[in-house]
């Protein structure tokens, strides 16, 4: 299945999901090698974060396979997908607002004191918190400022900023560049092609605009009402190729609802 030599991080072979009477996915496979980036593209509604909260272990599939690092494994929590390397950044962010930055960055696995009592080691999270930040280009005032306080681009670094953070080996990104202005994108863009670079992380990331995906992703995936309709190399293909499919979809989804009213 893999175009090249390298490992499969993971592989998805036939996922069915149903919400009831929808079926947000149709039978989606794909694969990612160790250490490249997939970027998906696709319509509102088209199963992009469906997939995503499967591959993450939110939802469970209702058909279908996934291997993570060639081992057949069905995941039952996000915690259980945790714990395999895989981390993730919703679309619809799951900061605690009230929060501070740093408080936020160690959700869930904040640093303790040693000993038996669990007391909570807030001078090394600010420290390591003001760290990550500064290392990835991403100012704000103080790490001690609530999340609810940042601008929606900011508060979307700092979600990513966690992520990076936490040593996942997949990570996954539900439109990381939502809500951000260029200045911010082009910093999460840099941060992304700089883990890239340093190895051992592989990306699945879910984008809208498709310059900025053929820019970072090693390969695209279109998907159009639960499918996987196209998946091409990014140097091969094109942004006027791309809008060309997708309205080619449009006029033929438009041409059966007129021939289905005729
Ligand atoms: N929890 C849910 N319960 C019922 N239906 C759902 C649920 N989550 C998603 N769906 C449906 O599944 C389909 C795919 O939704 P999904 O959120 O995966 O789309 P998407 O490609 O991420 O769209 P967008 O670009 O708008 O984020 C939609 O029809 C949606 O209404
Ligand atoms: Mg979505």
């Amino acid at each position: 299945m893999a175009t090249n030599e390298r490992p499969l991080a993971l592989q998805a072979q036939n996922i069915v999901k149903r919400f009831g009477a929808v079926t947000a996915l149709d039978g989606v496979s794909l694969h990612l090698a160790d250490g490249e980036i997939l970027g998906i593209l696709g319509d509102n509604g088209a199963g992009k974060s469906t997939l995503i909260k499967i591959l993450t272990g939110f939802h469970q599939q209702t058909s279908g396979e996934l291997s993570i690092h060639g081992e057949q494994t069905l995941l039952r929590s996000v915690d259980h997908a945790r714990a395999l390397g895989i981390e993730c950044v919703y679309q619809d962010l799951a900061l605690a607002n009230s929060l501070s930055i740093y408080h936020n960055m160690f959700l869930n696995r904040e640093i303790v004191y040693p000993g038996p009592i669990r007391f909570l080691n807030h001078r090394a999270m600010r420290e390591r918190a003001s760290q990550c930040l500064e290392d990835i280009g991403v100012h704000v005032p103080s790490v001690t400022m609530p999340v609810e306080r940042l601008s929606g681009g900011q508060r979307q670094a700092i979600a990513v900023a966690r992520a990076v953070n936490s040593n996942a080996r997949i990570l996954l990104l539900d439109e990381p560049l939502a809500a951000m202005g260029a200045r911010e994108a082009g910093l999460i863009i840099d941060l992304i092609l700089r883990l890239k670079e340093k190895g051992g992380l592989s990306i699945i990331m879910i984008m809208h605009n498709y310059a900025q995906t053929l820019d970072i992703a090693d390969r695209i995936m279109l998907m159009q009402r639960g499918r996987v309709t196209y998946e091409q190399q990014s140097s091969k293909t094109s942004v006027p190729e791309l809008m060309d499919i997708v309205r080619r979809e449009y006029r033929a989804l438009r041409e059966a609802s007129n021939g289905e009213r005729a």
